[in-house]
């Protein structure tokens, strides 16, 4: 039963605080699925302890919805209704716009429409941010409001409040991290249970952890649009999805999860974003692939849909973030965290705020570039199939004449193998650039003592 949080708020706030200066922030919110419902909830629920926190109450007016009936079964009698995105993103009694509906096209005009109507944007959408984050950051910029997301990396997770306020002190080395929790679901799975990736993704829909449509999450994109959003506040760069590398979990087959365990590691989908300055690259490195991580990392402990950040700090050193990858209220803590932003904001000027991207406008280096793939620098983990176990030395050979640092070769157990595979040899390499790995893995398809294709996946360390 939906309760005003804006009714008992003279009661929970201290005298001084109760008056005009303290009048509830006006919240119209355009969707009302699970981040939608899951946000209205949580306010109604906790209305105390948020409206103690953020000095004044948080009041729902306004929701957007599709199906009327529907939406008023979630927020009862007391929020006005419409069907129309545009009248709650400009509506005159809206002082901030929840856009929790999702999409790119629409959600992008709504939400410039709240901006330049003067109203502050709160936003789980990364998918929105990732691909037009640009051009809504500078509207609102240019008309000093406020676009809050937390929600939309790592759901409870407080990483963009990590980046932008807590490690304000650093350089930034890196940040990675496991970011969809269905294709964690899926890869855990398939580690547990022996199972093929198809399977795996079967199981992962019929228990609601994967969309009927996932492709965004086993293709790697939905990680993608996050470590982006990741990249620019832990770089100071503007936001460049376009130039991110991106390779799903659709190709990984269960022989590999099985090979990395046999070599001590754990496959998992990582964002990885990592400041290069050496005399190399100077850049950034952004992609998101599947790769092989130490089984005694923390990383490797994370399991089921959880969702884990790393960020290396030069001063801080290495932190990391745990919680839950998906579910309507763990999104809408973070969303209702940005709502008691916006609410102690109101008064301040826009230059005084936290910025947008974690740096100021002037301090964004809109120079820096995200790496070609041929620059990216890991380990390798190589699965070359031969004719006869012992053809392992020449291919060990014939990589390092091609410049592949091999760092550990060894055979596939029997055991991990399907019935009927022939000998595998697996290569674990010291760090390499890409482009010889690209190379070396297209040349080994020819050569003699090769049964089938390679597979190349990195590996990442992710040490102090
Ligand atoms: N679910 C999560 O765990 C999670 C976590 C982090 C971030 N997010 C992000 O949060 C956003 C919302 O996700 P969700 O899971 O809540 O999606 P959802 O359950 O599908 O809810 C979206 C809601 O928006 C409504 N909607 C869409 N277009 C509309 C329009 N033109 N007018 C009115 N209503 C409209 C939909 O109505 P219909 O039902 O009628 O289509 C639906 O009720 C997405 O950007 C997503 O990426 C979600």
């Amino acid at each position: 039963m939906y309760r005003d949080p804006v009714q008992s708020l003279e009661a929970l706030l201290p005298p001084a605080a109760a008056g005009a200066a303290m009048r509830p922030l006006r919240v119209g919110m355009i969707g009302i699925g699970t981040v939608g419902a899951g946000t209205f909830r949580v306010l109604a629920r906790n209305q105390a302890e948020i409206a103690g926190r953020a000095g004044r109450g948080i009041r729902m007016v306004v929701v957007c919805a599709r199906s009327l009936a529907r939406a008023m079964g979630v927020v009862g009698t007391g929020v006005a209704l419409t069907n129309d995105p545009m009248q709650v993103a400009t509506h005159p009694d809206v002082d901030v716009l929840v856009e929790a509906a999702g999409g790119t096209g629409p959600a992008r005009d709504w939400v410039l429409a709240a901006i330049r109507a003067g109203k502050h944007v709160v936003t789980a959408n990364k998918a929105l941010l990732a691909t037009h984050g640009n051009e809504i950051f500078a509207a609102a910029r240019q008309h000093g409001v406020a676009v809050a997301y937390e929600g939309a990396v790592a759901v409870s997770i407080p990483i963009v409040k990590a980046l932008r306020e807590g490690l304000v002190a650093n350089r930034i080395e890196w940040v990675a991290g496991i970011i969809n929790g269905t294709t964690n679901f899926i890869l855990s799975k398939m580690r547990d249970e022996g199972v093929g990736f198809a399977e795996a993704l079967a199981q992962a829909q019929a228990l609601g952890y994967a969309e009927a449509d996932p492709t965004f999450d086993i293709e790697g994109i939905d990680a993608a649009h996050k470590i982006t959003l990741l990249a620019a506040n832990a770089f100071g760069m503007p936001v460049r999805f376009a130039d991110a590398q991106v390779e799903g979990i659709t190709a990984l087959q269960g022989l590999d999860v099985a090979c990395a365990e046999q070599l001590g590691y754990r496959i998992k989908l990582l964002g990885v974003a990592r400041r290069r300055r050496d005399g190399e690259a100077e850049g950034v490195e952004l992609r998101v692939h599947p790769a092989l991580v130490p089984a005694m990392h923390l990383l490797a402990q994370v399991n089921g849909s959880m969702n884990a950040v790393m960020v290396k700090g030069d001063a801080s050193g290495v932190t990391m973030y745990y919680g839950a990858g998906a579910g309507g209220e763990q999104t809408a803590s973070a969303v209702i965290a940005d709502l008691v932003d916006v609410a102690r904001l109101e008064g301040t000027r826009p230059a005084q705020r936290v910025p947008h991207l974690g740096f100021h406008a002037s301090a964004v280096n809109e120079d820096l570039a995200v790496l070609p793939r041929a620059a990216v620098h890991t380990r390798h983990y190589l699965r070359v199939p031969v004719h006869s176990a012992q053809q392992i030395e020449a291919v060990a050979a014939w990589l390092a004449a091609q410049q592949v640092p091999v760092g550990q070769v060894t055979l596939a157990n029997d055991k991990a193998l399907p019935p009927g595979s022939g000998p595998q040899v697996l290569v674990l390499t010291d760090t390499v650039a890409q482009s010889i790995v690209d190379l070396a893995v297209q040349a080994l398809a020819a050569h003699p003592a090769v049964a089938g294709p390679v597979v190349a996946l990195r590996v990442e360390m992710l040490a102090g």
